[in-house]
């Protein structure tokens, strides 16, 4: 693994921005977000792209001293490239940190409208930890999809909501806004899902460590360049872990309440 960019102390927000052959979109993309968000810094983390993307990655980086590339050796999945990205902007200050597709999918003109999210504060006063670009909520839409894939990722968010119970419409939305200290809070060590289960998993661990997560309606646009990376052994490896993930809680739930019967029925010393 190696990075390119300057030294010096940095802050503000980061975009980090995952790739696998994503050549045609991704300087058109890295334009649009430092046009949105003047403020933003970008982190290219690129897998070993066959097509060269990293290659042309460090091009924009050269050229721009606010666009940063992260090199990974080889293609090890969507979860396994945002972690290395999170080490690398914890180590550097950057807060907080914006998880953006390549391809187009992710609007960056909504970017500032996920950022203002950040915020707003609850009735206690407490600013949102996560916020999270969502197709499922008001507002929301998503624009091309092939049917089936709005199937898959509806059907997906109901199940993980119901298995988890996690108060989030699209738990596997991929845009999203995390304060850095959010991300410290939530326990990196424990997340190990490589696919497109890492939005679930992440969310998963952000409820439970007791963010808060806000969602914020966003317009996904299905690529127009390049190939989604979906497969089958995404869907699998994300849907068996929130089923393993659901009936372990529902087990840590129920010995709980054993536990707590069994205090109840003890006799009192008094
Ligand atoms: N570095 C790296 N390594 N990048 C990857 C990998 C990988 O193994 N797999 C995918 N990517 C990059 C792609 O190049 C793209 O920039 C982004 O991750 C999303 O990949 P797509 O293949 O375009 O995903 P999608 O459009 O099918 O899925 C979208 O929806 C999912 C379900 O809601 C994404 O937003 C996912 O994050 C989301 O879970
Ligand atoms: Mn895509």
């Amino acid at each position: 693994m190696s990075s390119r960019g300057e030294e010096q102390p940095v802050s503000g927000p980061l975009v980090v921005i995952p790739t696998y052959d994503e050549r045609e979109n991704l300087p058109g993309i890295v334009a649009r977000v430092r046009a949105a968000v003047p403020s933003a810094s970008v982190l290219v983390v690129d897998d070993d792209s066959p097509d060269g993307t990293g290659e042309l990655a460090d091009e924009l980086a050269a050229a721009d001293a606010s666009v940063h590339v992260l090199h990974r050796r080889g293609k090890e999945g969507l979860g396994a490239a945002y972690l290395a990205a999170f080490d690398w902007a914890l180590e550097r200050g950057f807060d907080p940190m914006v998880q953006l597709d390549a391809d187009g999918s992710h609007l960056p003109e909504q970017l500032p409208a996920l950022l203002d999210a950040l915020e707003t504060t609850d009735a206690a006063g407490r600013p949102a930890d996560v916020v999270i670009g969502s197709r499922w909520v008001p507002g929301g839409s998503v624009v091309n999809w092939p049917r089936r894939r709005v199937w898959l990722s509806k059907t997906g968010s109901t199940y993980s909501r119901w298995m988890l119970r996690v108060p989030v419409n699209d738990v596997t939305a991929g845009y999203r806004v995390y304060r850095a200290g959010a991300l410290r809070a939530l326990r990196l060590d424990d997340v190990h899902t490589k696919g497109y289960g890492f939005q679930v998993d992440m969310t998963w661990h952000a409820v439970t460590a007791g963010l808060r997560v806000v969602e914020v309606p966003v317009t996904f646009v299905e690529r127009e360049l390049g190939r989604s990376k979906m497969s089958a052994a995404i869907v699998f490896e994300a849907m068996g872990r929130v089923t393993a993930w659901g009936i372990a809680r529902r087990l840590r739930r129920t010995r709980q309440a054993t536990a707590g019967a069994s205090a109840d029925r003890r006799p009192s010393r008094a």
